[in-house]
């Protein structure tokens, strides 16, 4: 059984250019419109990393914390089942904590999949044509709601990784403390590569679907993980070592799952390469649609999905995929537009739905 799970009310403090902020989400759809910069996207981000503890467009709390500010807060009740709970997070330029009905987590791993949420932004239009960074993320987010243990062997992996560097960097090919690293390496890098294979795999099964949904009809899709590791612990320690000396000259390490790339091919050809800018964006939008679906199904929930702003880049065809999508799916949905006047959806009850408006940071419910 899938669970019900909606943002009740949400309170933003500091948050970028929201100073304050509270509003109650309606179930299923909450349409947030205003002019060019005036915190829709920011509206989201706030949620998102509410949820995930990280932001989809910052690097650093600082750039989040509003000017002057000594700390961004964000508030929500959230519903799940039936069941209540409060999630707070406190950013300050240099800690953050994240708490659930008055309890400090410690283990970011375990709030990212506390309540999961989806977001789509118009850089994520380039997921499909952009560099591999992009679906590795992807990759990553599904593998942590379907094998959580994943994100320790991540964060554990991409420790070693810098470590390994940089003895190479400054020590060069012999220095001593390399086979201990590359120990770790083995095993850690191991393990996310299978951990990689299986999601990939869910990934395919999920993605196959919603590209024939919304693509022309005939078009062959495959999807393939380009392993740059390798999953035998022995094989990839092997691996390591004898790329020392290549290593040290690129200023990187050339083996393991950190040059993974998920591969999407149409009709035979790599999709990067050789498919239209249309059939780009449209394998891009099923990427995400996939990502929903595994989640969904991996945590027994229905995702939240945050949309920011995709109808100023998507043409009529792709938009009304966009919207068939937003009637479909069943899970609370948060929008972003400049043009509300787009959203006629008669198939959403007036009770499932809100409309805000941001101007100059300050969200008000329109109806
Ligand atoms: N740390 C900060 N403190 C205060 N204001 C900030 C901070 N960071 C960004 N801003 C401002 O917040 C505003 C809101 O940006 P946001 O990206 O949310 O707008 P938007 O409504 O999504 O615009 P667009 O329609 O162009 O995407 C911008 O004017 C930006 O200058
Ligand atoms: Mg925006």
């Amino acid at each position: 059984m899938t669970a019900e799970l909606v943002f009740e009310r949400i309170a933003i403090r500091a948050f970028r250019n929201i100073t304050a902020a509270e509003l109650d989400p309606a179930p299923r759809l909450n349409l947030v419109s205003g002019d060019n910069g005036h915190g829709k996207t920011s509206l989201l981000e706030a949620l998102y990393v509410l949820c995930t503890s990280k932001s989809f467009r910052a690097d650093k709390n600082a750039e989040v914390i509003q000017t002057g500010a000594e700390a961004a807060q964000i508030g929500a009740r959230i519903v799940e089942g039936g069941l209540c709970r409060e999630q707070r997070a406190v950013l300050r330029p240099k800690a953050r904590t994240f708490s659930a009905d008055g309890k400090r987590v410690a283990k970011l791993s375990a709030w990212a999949v506390k309540t999961p949420v989806v977001v789509f932004h118009p850089g994520d239009l380039a997921l499909a044509s952009g560099p591999a960074q992009g679906r590795r993320t992807l990759l990553d987010r599904v593998a942590l709601f379907l094998e959580p243990v994943s994100a320790d062997h991540r964060l554990r992996y991409q420790t070693a990784l810098r470590e390994r560097q940089r003895a190479l960097d400054e020590r060069g090919p012999r220095a001593p403390e390399l086979d201990a690293y590359e120990t770790l390496l083995a095993e850690h890098g191991a393990a996310l590569c299978r951990t990689r294979e299986r999601t990939a795999a869910r990934i395919a099964e999920a993605l196959g679907p919603s590209f024939e949904r919304m693509a022309a009809p005939g078009l062959r899709l495959d999807v393939r993980l380009h392993s740059a590791g390798s999953p035998d612990p022995e094989l990839f320690r092997r691996a390591l070592a004898e790329a020392r000396p290549v290593d040290v000259r690129r200023g990187s390490a050339s083996f393991g799952p950190q040059r993974d790339d998920l591969e999407l091919w149409v009709d035979g050809r790599s999709a990067r390469r050789h498919a239209s800018q249309g059939q780009q964006r449209v394998l891009s939008l099923a990427l995400k649609v996939a990502e929903l679906d595994c989640v969904r199904q991996a945590r027994g929930a229905h995702p939240i999905l945050l949309l920011d702003d995709v109808s100023s880049e998507l043409d009529a065809e792709r938009f009304a995929a966009v919207f068939r999508l937003l009637c479909e799916v069943p899970s609370q949905v948060f929008v972003t537009t400049p043009r509300p006047e787009l959203f006629v959806m008669p198939e959403i009850a007036p009770t499932d739905r809100a409309d805000f408006t941001v101007c100059a940071g300050a969200v008000r419910r329109a109806r």
